[in-house]
Parts: C-alpha cells; structure tokens; sequence
C-alpha cells in the first residue's frame, strides 16, 4: 500500500498550482475522487489506490522534484538550523516534498544557482568528485589579480590545508581585474574563496552561474525559484555516462 496524503498536496505536486488555486478547483467541482466530487482538500488519498480526476484526466504521481533556485546571501545551505534560515525557507509549500534537499552547498553569504531535488541517485552522481562536474562562478575581489595570479588559479594553487587544486578555467570580466569567472571541476570546502586567499585576495562577492549544463536563469529574481525544464533535466541525468544511450 502507498502513502496517504492530503488532496490538495497531491494535486499541488501533480501541477494544478499552489494550494490557493487548488482550492479555486476543488470548489469548482472539478476532481473526482473515485468516481465522486470531492472539494475538500483534506482528504486522504493513496495514489496507488485511489484514482483522481480533475476534468476528466487521471492524475499521476510525481515521484521525484528537481528546483533551481537563485540563493540569496543570508540563507544557509540546509534543510534545518537552529540560527538562521535556510534555503528551504524560500521553497513555496507546494514544492516541499519529503527529502527535498540542496545539491551541494552554497555558503550562507553566496548567491545563485542552487539545484534542489528529490532524487537521491541523481545528486550523488552531481556530487561524486569523479564525476568532475564543472561549477562555474562569479567572483569579486579586494584587490586586482594579476595575469600570473590568474595563471596559478588555473593551474592549481596550494590550499591551507596542503591540498593543491585541480587545473580550473579563470578569466577576467572586467577591466579593473577585480571581478573573474572561476570554473571548478572539484568541490572542496569553501573552494573559491580559499584558493583567492592563497593569492592573496579576499573575496567580496560570490555567485553561482552554473552547474554542469545548467545556468542561472537570468529571468529568476534573488530568493525565487522554479522547477527544471524537461530539457534541463535531461541534459543533467545525461552527464551520468550510466544514463548514455546505448548501442552504437
Ligand atoms: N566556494 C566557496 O568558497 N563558497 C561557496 O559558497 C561555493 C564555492
């Protein structure tokens, strides 16, 4: 037997919107339940057992959610604190299912592109250091970097811990060399600002552009979020070699 849970959470994840525009539909006598009009959003449903029609259309179920959120600064990279906020703080009710969490980790000061999902088996994979998926950022600095700085940011620079940095991509964006696009292939703690400060700088400002094949929407206000395109997921799961078509 499957999991109950309430109409309205259903059919929000289902896709009918929040639970607000779910009720406007419920009222409107517009879902069966089991071959019955059912306006109330409280009762309990079991999707394995129960069949759901709203205007006539089955309902499925939706096993797995995958977000993209443009993080603001103040916000921690996790489900539960204590202290401070957290990014699932800014995940609208509708889209907070069970063991919805952050795939990877920004720091509470870091802004941009967060992947949020629900499938387990994908963010390991996204995570797993040989994987190398390649996280691209935006970085502000105190003071300028000069041409050999940028060379040693790319060609690997020895943290405070011993650990030297993989080869990684760095250009600067403007002409004051106050502000360079950093890509990783790795993903140690606090990478970035730590391998700024082996070159002496520290950083201002930090923003995630991108994740593997996924980029920030530019149309995606600071503190909003939105589900992943068909495409976007697709291109995603595609970097897992396992989810190569196979054949020729
Ligand atoms: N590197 C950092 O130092 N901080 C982040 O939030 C992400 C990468």
């Amino acid at each position: 037997m499957g999991k109950r849970q309430r109409l309205d959470k259903i059919l929000s994840h289902a896709g009918f919107g929040s639970r607000r525009e779910v009720k406007i539909l419920l009222r409107a006598r517009r879902v069966l339940v089991n071959g019955e009009v059912v306006t109330s959003g409280e009762r309990g449903i079991d999707l394995e057992q129960d069949l759901v029609l709203v205007d006539g259309q089955p309902v499925q179920y939706r096993e797995f959610i995958y977000l993209m959120l443009n993080k603001p600064a103040g916000y921690v990279t996790a489900t539960k604190d204590r202290y401070a906020p957290t990014v699932l703080d800014l995940i609208p009710e509708e889209w907070r299912v069970r063991r919805l969490a952050p795939v990877g980790r920004l720091d509470k000061d870091t802004e941009g592109l967060l992947l949020l999902t629900n499938d387990g088996a994908l963010a390991h994979h996204l995570l797993a250091p040989a994987s190398r998926i390649p996280k691209t950022y935006l970085v502000r600095v105190d003071k300028p970097v000069t041409p050999e700085e940028l060379k040693t940011l790319v060609d690997g620079v020895v943290l405070d811990d011993g650990y030297r940095t993989l080869p990684a991509q760095a250009t600067l964006v403007n002409g004051l060399n106050l502000e360079l696009e950093l890509t990783l292939y790795e993903g140690k703690f606090h990478q970035v600002k730590r391998m700024l400060r082996a070159v002496g700088k520290q950083v201002t400002y930090l923003q995630r552009r991108s994740m593997g094949p996924l980029a920030l929407d530019p149309g995606l206000a600071l503190g909003a979020c939105r589900e992943l395109t068909i495409d976007e997921i697709r291109r995603l799961k595609a970097t897992d070699q396992r989810n190569a078509p196979r054949g020729v």
